[in-house]
C-alpha cells in the first residue's frame, strides 16, 4: 500500500437549487491508493466538520457498484477515468501525487442540483413508473425451465437488466439524453416473454415520458463508454424498434375500442 500525497480537490459547491455555485479547492494528504474515491472525500468531509466547515453533499448508497446512487463528474468523465465502473468502485490507485482532481455533479437540464454534488435524479423514477412493470403474477417462484428462454435471449435481457440507474449516461450526452437508460429499462422486459402483455404500450409510455424530461440521442455514443454496466447502444436501437412499432399498433388497438 502507498499513499497519495499533495492532491487538489477542485469541488463543485452549491448551497442549493437557486445558488449559481462556484469552485472551491481543498487539499488532501496521506491518502492510501487503496482507499475508494468517496472514501478519499470522507476524509476530507471528516475534517471539514473538525473544523467547523460544511460537509461536502454527496450522493453514495451500497458503496459497491449495484445501487446506482454514486454520481461524481471526475475530470469531466462520468464516474472517472476508469471504464466500467461506478464512482464508488474507483480507487485512488488511478491517480497520482502532486495532481488536481475536478469534482462536479452530473451536468444536466433532466437532473437539477440538489446541493454540491447531489442532483436530483427522480425524471429517471418517472419514466419506470410510466410502464416498468408486468403484469404476469408474482407469488413463489416459478420452477426453473417453466418457461423457456432462448439462451441468447436471457443473456441479452441480463445485460440490459444490469442497468442501476446511475444517469451516468445522461450526464455524458451532449444532448442530456437518457436513451441508454430508457433503452435498457424497455428492453430487458420487453425481450422476454412474461414481458409481451405490455410490450408496446410500455415502449410508447416510457419513451414518452423520457421525452418530457431529456433531451434526444443523436448517435454519439458516450452513454455506453460513460456506462459502469458497460450496458450497449444497442438498447436504444431496441427500443427505437419497438417504438416505432407501438406506434402502429397502439392505433389499431385504438381503433378496434
Ligand atoms: S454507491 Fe451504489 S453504485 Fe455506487
Amino acid at each position: 500500500m502507498t499513499h497519495l500525497t499533495n492532491l487538489t480537490l477542485k469541488i463543485w459547491r452549491q448551497s442549493g437549487p437557486d445558488d449559481g455555485g462556484h469552485f472551491e479547492s481543498y487539499k488532501v494528504d496521506e491518502i492510501s491508493d487503496e482507499a475508494s474515491f468517496l472514501e478519499m472525500l470522507d476524509v476530507l468531509n471528516e475534517r471539514l466538520i473538525n473544523e467547523g466547515q460544511e460537509a461536502v453533499v454527496f450522493d453514495h448508497d451500497c458503496r459497491e457498484g449495484i445501487c446506482g446512487t454514486c454520481s461524481l463528474m471526475i475530470d469531466g468523465v462520468a464516474h472517472g477515468p476508469q471504464r466500467g465502473t461506478a464512482t464508488c468502485q474507483l480507487h485512488m490507485r488511478k491517480f497520482t501525487s502532486n495532481v488536481e482532481i475536478v469534482v462536479e455533479p452530473w451536468r444536466a437540464t433532466g437532473f437539477p442540483i440538489i446541493k454540491d454534488l447531489m442532483t436530483d435524479r427522480a425524471a429517471l423514477d418517472r419514466i419506470v413508473e410510466a410502464g416498468g412493470y408486468i403484469t404476469a403474477p408474482t407469488g413463489g417462484a416459478p420452477d426453473a425451465n417453466l418457461i423457456p428462454v432462448a439462451k441468447p435471449v436471457a443473456d441479452a435481457a441480463m445485460d440490459a437488466a444490469e442497468c442501476i440507474g446511475c444517469g451516468a449516461c445522461v450526464a455524458a450526452c451532449p444532448n442530456g439524453a437518457a436513451n441508454l437508460f430508457t433503452g435498457a429499462k424497455i428492453t430487458h422486459l420487453n425481450l422476454l416473454p412474461q414481458g409481451q402483455a405490455e410490450r408496446f404500450s410500455r415502449a410508447e409510455a416510457m419513451v414518452e415520458k423520457m421525452e418530457e424530461y431529456f433531451g434526444s440521442c443523436t448517435n454519439h455514443g458516450e452513454c455506453e463508454a460513460a456506462c459502469p454496466k458497460s450496458i450497449s447502444i444497442d438498447v436504444i436501437a431496441l427500443m427505437n424498434a419497438d417504438y416505432l412499432k407501438s406506434k402502429i399498433k397502439n392505433r389499431k388497438s385504438l381503433s378496434r375500442t
